[in-house]
């Protein structure tokens, strides 16, 4: 997988697919298809770089496929902290009956699947977002006001104090622009100083994430429906 994405560019065939989870032994997409573009090996970057080419902003409907509540999880990671918190999310999730979803932001760059709560784990670099991330945060900042109505969603920022001007620039420019689209956060952002006890921070904050998903999906202590 992990020398895949670094000599592809992976997109879904069919940019209107819609998510339907399918559960066997393990979670998969169903019916999803996808188209891989080598990448520039020189660089590592994608051969098409800038804003995704999505012609408007996208939030897609998922049919309920499971009796489980899905919960997508993005990351923005250039060195995998981020993504490994996104992770640990993910599998906290599974365990308290969520249908979790994990994947690199970029991945939903043309749109977040309605009816589906989100939770973003990124960093910044030089106050730009990660290699997976970044057409992801032009699509949240090219959303209208009041697009995302009612939408939860939780922001986890993972960054360096040592940037003072850039602190944490991502994650509150993605917090700032899904709450301009009337998303809502269910949680206050964490944040997490790579130059203090990130651990702890990711603790405190996940500690708190879990009842508050609760509350904001309904009051109840798990991700059943
Ligand atoms: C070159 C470089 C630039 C960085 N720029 C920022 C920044 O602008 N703001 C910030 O809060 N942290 C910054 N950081 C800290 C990273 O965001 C932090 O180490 C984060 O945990 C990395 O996450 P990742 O492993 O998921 O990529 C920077 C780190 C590096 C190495």
């Amino acid at each position: 997988m992990a020398m895949m994405l670094q000599r592809f560019d992976i997109s879904p065939v069919d940019g209107s697919y819609e998510l339907v989870i399918g559960e066997t032994l393990t979670m998969k997409p169903v019916g999803l298809r996808i188209r891989a573009e080598r990448r520039n090996l020189s660089t590592g970057m994608p051969r098409r770089r800038g804003p995704a080419a999505c012609k408007e902003p996208i939030l897609r409907r998922v049919p309920p496929s499971t009796d489980r509540r899905p919960l997508l999880i993005l990351y923005g990671s250039n060195r995998g902290t981020s993504e490994s918190f996104a992770k640990r999310i993910g599998s906290e999730a599974a365990t308290r009956g969520y249908a979790p979803v994990v994947a690199p932001a970029d991945g939903y760059a043309c749109g977040v699947p309605v009816d589906i709560p989100f939770v973003l784990v990124t960093a910044s670099y030089e106050g730009l977002p990660p290699n997976n991330a970044r057409r992801f945060l032009a699509w949240a900042e090219s959303l209208p006001a009041e697009y995302a109505r009612g939408r939860p969603f939780a922001v986890f920022g993972c960054g360096n104090r040592h940037w003072v001007q850039t602190w944490q620039a991502v994650p509150k420019r993605l917090e700032a622009a899904l709450a301009k689209a009337g998303a809502v956060p269910v949680v206050e952002r964490g944040e997490a100083d790579a130059g203090g006890d990130v651990l702890a921070s990711f603790d405190a904050w996940s500690a708190g994430l879990w009842g508050a998903l609760a509350t904001a999906l309904g009051g109840k202590l798990d991700g059943k429906n």
